[in-house]
């Protein structure tokens, strides 16, 4: 699943079943598989849709209860198979409500920075664990050009970590928003 944005998906646009392409995967890391008993809620915005619709198939298949919601700027860009379907605002504005309602331990979510940090707000002041699969722009996708650094706080210190290798998904209390 990707957006057209560019050069690179405008060419995965063009290309037809059968067609040979050269890639790497999988790269990076992935998000866990919650505790036995609690439940998940999934929050995608945009086109984090994608990883969201994925996590929501394993969790259920792992018996995890789960709640998806999305959101999305219109109509156009709706992609079908959330619980729960945002379009014009933001997926975020009745989240604590959702919290209170569904009651779940643990949020996961994959969208624009805005988004994530909100979501990494909403977890810490509700004391809920975040797992958050963040977006960058990649170039190489295996660690070396740094092209896609972000900073994490890791007890005292700051780490400079790889979002395609060290990431996608970070702890939500790891990340350093600049
Ligand atoms: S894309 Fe090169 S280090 Fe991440």
């Amino acid at each position: 699943m990707f957006k057209l944005k560019g050069e690179g998906t405008n060419y995965l646009k063009g290309l037809k079943v059968g067609d040979d392409i050269d890639y790497l995967a999988p790269l990076g890391n992935m998000f866990t598989i919650p505790r036995a008993g609690e439940k998940a809620l999934l929050i995608g915005a945009g086109i984090g849709i994608a990883p969201m619709l994925y996590l929501k198939k394993v969790l259920t298949e792992h018996g995890v209860e789960n709640l998806l919601v999305s959101g999305f700027k219109d109509e156009d860009e709706v992609v079908e198979g959330s619980d729960r379907t945002v379009v014009g605002g933001s997926v975020m504005d009745d989240i604590q409500a959702l919290i209170d309602e569904f009651s779940p331990q643990i949020l996961y979510s994959c969208g624009p920075k805005v988004v994530l940090q909100m979501v990494c707000d909403v977890a810490a002041k509700n004391g809920l664990r975040a797992e958050i699969a963040m977006e960058k722009v990649m170039a190489c996708g295996i660690g070396v050009c740094r092209g896609c650094v972000i900073k994490l706080r890791q007890g005292d210190s700051v780490k400079n970590a790889s979002v395609c290798a060290d990431g996608p998904v970070f702890e939500g209390t790891e990340v350093i928003w600049e």
